[in-house]
């Protein structure tokens, strides 16, 4: 793959910068996308039967037995090339915030320090009644766990559908985008909200807009380069050619 000068050049100098990540990034990992016809997530199941507050107050144990179908999966799974690659740019530029709305924690495993996890973290649960956050549980009950401060029952400390994202992350999310230079959205098909607004509000504010994406998405026509294939073989060449590392 070639990369325009303008854009390698932009790269090296570019004191700000953000990255936005959705599924496609973990998919060279094999963990599933959500919104790919054959294979996605949401291909298989609504959402609203199994992300959403109703879902777990109508039955929680199959909300809690499907998250621990994914979260076995996520064990298993190690951080691909791409989440390297962008650990690598890190290194290089002096305000690099990677901003996730994956639960998966590829990119903390990969060694990226700035991480702002929009919609949580699947290794970690909370208590629906007090809050208290935990990333060790008795799973050796029929039932969905419960709380060993108030005996609440466990959540998955994700962010369901109907639920606002965490305040302070989103904020800093926000801040990054809009004080960025350069804004690259990488294999997320953009149209989950408030993720979906960071790079066009990063564009209003005057970034460049680079996606990375195997397929198009609603934001292509907005950016100024679009790279199409897979973030796994894309951002480590564009990170070899822009700071000779790899
Ligand atoms: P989606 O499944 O909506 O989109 C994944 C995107 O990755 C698609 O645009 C694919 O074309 C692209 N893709 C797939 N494999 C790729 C690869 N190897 N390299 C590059 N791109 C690839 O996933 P998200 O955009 O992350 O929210 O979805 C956003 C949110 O919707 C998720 O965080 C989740 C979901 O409902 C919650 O659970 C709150």
């Amino acid at each position: 793959m070639t990369f325009p000068p303008d854009l390698i050049s932009r790269l090296r100098a570019t004191p700000k910068l953000v990255a936005l990540t959705g599924a496609g990034v973990s998919q060279e990992s094999g963990l599933r996308t959500f919104r790919d016809s054959q294979t996605g997530l949401w291909a298989q199941y609504r959402p609203e039967d199994l992300a959403s507050p109703q879902a777990f107050a109508r039955d929680p144990k199959l909300v809690w037995d499907w998250y621990a179908w994914r979260r076995e999966a996520v064990k298993g799974a190690r951080p691909n090339a791409g989440h390297y690659a962008l650990a690598e740019m890190a290194n290089h530029i002096p305000e690099f915030t990677l901003i996730t709305q994956n639960v998966d924690g590829l990119h903390h495993m990969a060694g990226n320090q700035n991480l702002l996890e929009l919609h949580g973290n699947i290794q970690r649960v909370r208590c629906t009644n007090c809050y208290t956050l935990a990333e060790a549980w008795d799973d050796d009950t029929e039932s969905v766990p419960r709380c060993a401060v108030c005996s609440g029952l466990l959540r998955p400390d994700v962010v369901w559908f109907g639920e606002s994202l965490p305040r302070a992350q989103l904020e800093a999310a926000v801040e990054a985008a809009r004080a960025c230079e350069v804004f690259l959205s990488i294999g997320t098909s953009g149209v989950v909200q408030p993720a979906a607004s960071l790079a066009h509000a990063a564009r209003d504010c005057g970034a460049l807009l680079v996606e990375i994406n195997l397929d198009p998405t609603p934001l292509t026509s907005k950016a100024n380069y679009f790279f199409q294939g897979k973030s796994g073989e894309i951002l480590p060449e564009l990170v070899k050619v822009v700071w000779d590392v790899s």
